[in-house]
């Protein structure tokens, strides 16, 4: 099944479009187990792979303050820059649900940081299911540096 661009498919086809899903997937899996998320209950996993071809996991860490709380998408990408990458080039996350759940809004705002050419593979702890997407294609017509820098030339409106 496609929707825009995004594609319902299954691990071994995911591995077959990267080759690094498996040990991405294998990382995310790990991470999830460490996921801190009492207040939903919803254990989220992440890995990034950076341009350099090392992996990064990542997990959900909530807070009391429930705006404070970290998805496990930034939390790889954080770890990712931290290490001193400044490419993303895909995202695996993994949720407990038979669906798949794809990225959040700020978690796609982040990546985006990366261009739309990061490939995002939306896994399931719980199932074989797959949603593989380009980040452009979840998130088109996206607010990116070149909108600041047409607002500093002086082409955008006042
Ligand atoms: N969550 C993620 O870690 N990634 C997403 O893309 C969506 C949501 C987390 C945040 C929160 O800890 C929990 O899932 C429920 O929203």
């Amino acid at each position: 099944m496609t929707v825009g661009g995004i594609e319902l498919i299954d691990r071994a086809a995911a591995a077959a479009r990267l080759p690094e899903f498996g040990d991405l997937l294998r990382m995310a899996l790990a991470a999830q187990r460490h996921a801190r998320a009492p207040y939903s209950k919803f254990n989220v996993g992440a890995a990034v792979l950076g341009g350099g071809g090392a992996a990064y996991p990542g997990a959900n860490v909530e807070s009391a303050s429930f705006g404070a709380t970290i998805c496990a998408e930034r939390s790889a990408i954080a770890g990712a820059i931290v290490a001193g990458e400044t490419a993303i080039r895909a995202c695996v996350v993994v949720t407990p649900t038979a669906e798949p759940s794809s990225p959040c809004g700020i978690c796609r705002q982040l990546m985006a940081e990366f261009g739309p050419d990061v490939l995002v593979f939306a896994a399931s702890s719980v199932g074989d299911s797959v949603y593989a997407a380009r980040l452009g294609d979840l998130l088109p017509l996206t607010f990116g540096p070149e909108n600041l820098a047409a607002a500093n030339s002086g082409t955008a409106a006042e």
